[in-house]
């Protein structure tokens, strides 16, 4: 054999073995590349894994003397908090108190001031004592078109939902920064599904909860160092003194779309609540399409679970067509999970 018919033949088998192998290789591809994504993400992804215990520590609930805030506070001082509660209203705080002892066997500390209210609030907070897990749960919640609602009612619910939420965490912030050799604290917000999506009759409520998402996740960059970590929990409807009020004058439309995502009763809630804040999860959703719409909604939100951190973006499109009924966004969100 010469020179020539040599090379013509290793060509040949090169030729050959390469497309045996590629159509191989690509198949051993398909697997690596969502893994080796997935393998970045784990060392990547912000902020880490975490436990922020709850046992013999103080935790302050604002709106603690009603629904889902009265909820999370039987649930803390049955796992051994010390447990401060906040609200308007002094009858309700001492309603709650016994209800509390009756049940647990725990005295909570009460507090009445106005969540708008920064003096009172920070006095109430002074008085209780240095906070490790705050939650921040307060809120006023009335269905009505923006056409119907007066510059009042709108006020009133960006004041209360979002306005006091800063009130709470201002008057809170110095002392739990300052804590020392104390654990990983707490920062929770309390926002609402329509605080993910906007939705019919929730102009004013969807925009006040919105706002808590700036709040959130600036806040998070500010206070990591702290070993502060904040959550917001996102609860469907849920069967509360609130909520039961609020449906006296709900919108039929409001209702429809309220409805896709089912209801909840405080004791579930206060449980996804507690636990997501335990595991100092920046989100937590309360039911399964809760899960999806947080999916869909999450941008740029921080993200401990690389699981999720890979999921996240692939259900970022997820968006409505114009023919869509008025239940559109839960709609189109399930429909393309
Ligand atoms: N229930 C639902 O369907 C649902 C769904 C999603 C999200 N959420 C959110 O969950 C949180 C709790 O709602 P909920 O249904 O449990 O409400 P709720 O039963 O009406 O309880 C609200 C609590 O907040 C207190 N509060 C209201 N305005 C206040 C103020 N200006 N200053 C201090 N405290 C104030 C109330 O006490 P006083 O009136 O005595 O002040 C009460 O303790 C709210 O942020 C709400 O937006 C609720």
């Amino acid at each position: 054999m010469n020179e020539l018919t040599e090379l013509h033949i290793a060509e040949s088998f090169v030729t050959r073995s390469m497309a045996a192998i590629s159509p191989l290789f690509l198949l051993f591809l398909i697997p690596i590349i969502p893994l080796s994504l997935l393998a970045i993400l784990a060392l990547i992804v912000r902020p880490r894994p975490i436990k922020i215990p709850i046992k013999s520590r103080h935790v302050f609930i604002t709106g603690g003397s009603s629904g889902i805030g009265l909820a999370l506070a039987h649930r803390a001082a049955s796992e051994g908090a010390r447990v401060s509660i906040l609200a308007r209203s002094g009858s309700k705080l001492e309603e709650a108190k016994k209800s509390i002892q009756l049940a647990t066997g725990v005295e909570v500390a009460t507090f009445s001031a106005d969540v708008r209210d920064y003096d009172a609030v920070s006095k109430a907070i002074d008085e209780s004592g240095p906070i490790d897990v705050l939650i921040v749960n307060q809120g006023v919640f009335t269905a009505k078109e923006l056409v119907k609602h007066s510059p009042e009612d709108v006020k009133f619910t960006i004041d209360v939902n979002l306005v006091g939420s800063f009130n709470v965490i201002k008057a809170a912030l110095p002392a739990m920064k300052a804590r020392k050799d104390r654990g990983p604290a707490s920062i929770s917000l309390v926002s609402s599904q329509a605080g993910q999506v906007g939705v019919y009759g929730y102009a004013a409520y969807s925009a006040s909860k919105f706002g808590l998402q700036g709040l959130a996740q600036a806040l998070q960059q500010e206070v990591i160092s702290d070993d502060i970590h904040v959550t917001l929990i996102f609860p469907p409807d849920t069967n509360t003194p609130g909520f039961e009020e609020e449906q006296k004058s709900r919108p039929e439309v409001t209702a429809i779309i309220a409805a896709s995502s089912g209801s909840m009763e405080t004791e579930e809630v206060a449980k996804k609540a507690m636990d997501g804040i335990k595991a100092g999860n920046f989100t937590v959703s309360c039911n399964f399409e809760g899960f999806l719409l947080s999916l869909a909604t999450t941008g740029m939100s921080p993200q401990r679970s690389f699981w999720l951190a890979f999921l996240e973006p692939l259900k970022n499109g997820a968006k409505p067509k114009p023919n869509d009924s008025p239940t559109m966004y839960l709609e189109v969100l399930l429909a393309e999970a």
